[in-house]
């Protein structure tokens, strides 16, 4: 299937009301929702109006490989805007752990930073979008003649209501399992590409004073959900999978049952001390050849690569044990929030955030692909290049912790059961607090 067919499979889940095209159908029949095709955009991707001042970008990206990419994308822009200053306003924790909280005080006071950082599907459209704090974007594609170069897909993910709502920067990968080549081979391990192959390399590190998988919860749930969902996804494979989102799959069921069962299984070969680490403080346990694996989005390769790691050199990666096949998927985009104090920086912003040449220069260090359908391959590493090969012929599955599959709110209530379930291990209470996470949304009766 082309890269187009896969985003509108990932459509059908993320943007409920939208209908797409069956395999191997060209393009989405029109519909209500789909967004306004422009009648005569020029091809040009300059910014409309000439900005001055500064302008406030909001993200989390703090952490190596996150804070270099986004500083290549400033780069770019300042060659472009030399007249305008960005302020870079971070708040530090993966996901958005806590940046989140303090963006919702800000949008909630009518403080908007001039552009923020989102995740595309549901966390966008359902938390800012239906409160009505956004503006759409579709002008911005249609100045930039960008409906031509972005999968339909995409931009469906990111449409309501017949408008775009914000501008993708990336495409990244949670399933992903890496691992340190020397600890390896040190101990004649092969990387596991099941469950039971991962619980047998777990024990003869164990057994050689290694700590098996690297694991930094201290950010919150969203750590914890990360690996589950790696897990539901071994358990359930790519259709069931996708439909925990939408009702079809029971999360009473026998798989979630046997997931969080691999789940309990799994925190007994992981380091002591996940609940005081970060995701990159773990990653850097792999690093250090204290830990032997983690599973991370790929993200963690910018971290790798931050620290001066090579793919395949010293740090390995196979898709999540069980989960060869399929990629769970998420994307970061910027959009334009109601009253951003300087309109028409943010606008010139997200026009550098939507380029070939802002992603170009942001994806190959933040260790994601670009949302585009013309990045410059030759620019990716092998390991991206082998993830834009996936994401081309794999099944696409939404990533919950990372707003694609879900809302805010039912994100929030599958990482409170998480943070409950690490603690007590309890596999029945967990899952009857994960089924009645989708009831509360709505989504499961
Ligand atoms: C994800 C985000 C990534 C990366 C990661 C860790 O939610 O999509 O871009 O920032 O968090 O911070």
């Amino acid at each position: 299937m082309s890269r187009d067919v896969r985003w509108l499979i990932i459509a059908s889940l993320v943007v409920v009301a939208l209908v797409v095209g069956a395999c191997g159908a060209p393009a989405p029949p029109p519909t209500e929702e789909a967004p306004v095709v422009p009648t005569a955009p020029p091809p040009t991707e300059e910014a409309p109006a000439v900005p001055t001042g500064s302008i406030e970008i909001f993200s989390w990206w703090t952490a190596g490989g996150e804070a270099e990419g986004l500083a290549a994308m400033y780069d770019v822009f300042a060659a472009r805007y030399p007249e305008v200053e960005i302020i870079n306003a971070t708040v530090a924790g993966g996901a958005g752990s806590e940046a989140k909280a303090v963006l919702a005080t800000r949008m909630q006071a009518g403080d908007p930073p001039d552009s923020f950082q989102v995740h595309a599907g549901h966390e966008l459209i359902d938390t800012w979008v239906v409160a009505d704090k956004m503006e759409p974007v579709t002008f911005i594609f249609e100045e930039n003649n960008w409906l031509d170069v972005y999968p339909p897909g995409v931009i469906e993910v990111l449409s309501s209501g017949g408008d775009i709502w914000s501008v993708p920067v990336n495409i990244h990968r949670s399933n992903v399992l890496w691992y340190n080549k020397q600890v390896f081979e040190d101990n004649g391990l092969t990387a596991p590409t099941s469950l039971d192959e991962f619980f047998a390399a777990g024990d003869t590190l164990m057994a050689a004073g290694i700590t098996p998988l690297a694991l930094g919860d201290s950010g919150g749930a969203w750590v914890d959900l990360h690996v589950f969902e790696s897990l539901l996804l071994a358990h359930l494979g790519p259709e069931a999978d996708r439909g925990l989102w939408d009702g079809t799959t029971d999360w009473n069921g026998p798989e979630v049952t046997a997931a969080l069962e691999d789940f309990a299984r799994v925190m007994e070969y992981v380091n002591a001390d996940h609940s005081a680490l970060s995701w990159d403080q773990a990653a850097q346990l792999v690093v250090d050849g204290d830990a032997a694996m983690t599973i991370m989005g790929d993200w963690a390769e910018g971290y790798f690569k931050s620290v001066g790691l090579t793919p395949d050199v010293e740090f390995g990666y196979v898709p999540s044990p069980g989960t060869a096949g399929s990629f769970i998927m998420l994307s970061d985009s910027f959009g334009l929030p109601k009253g951003a104090p300087n309109r028409d920086g943010a606008i010139a912003w997200l026009t550098v955030c939507g380029s070939k040449e802002g992603q170009d220069a942001f994806n190959p260090i933040k260790g994601s692909i670009p949302a585009r359908t013309d990045g410059d391959r030759s620019l990716y590493d092998v390991y991206l290049q082998s993830a834009m090969d996936d994401f081309a012929s794999n099944e696409i599955v939404p990533s919950l912790p990372h707003g694609a599959a879900a809302s805010e709110g039912w994100v929030t209530a599958a990482g409170d059961a998480m943070t409950l379930f690490v603690a007590d291990l309890d596999v029945a209470a967990a899952q009857t607090a994960m089924a009645q996470a989708c009831v509360d949304a709505g989504v499961c009766q």
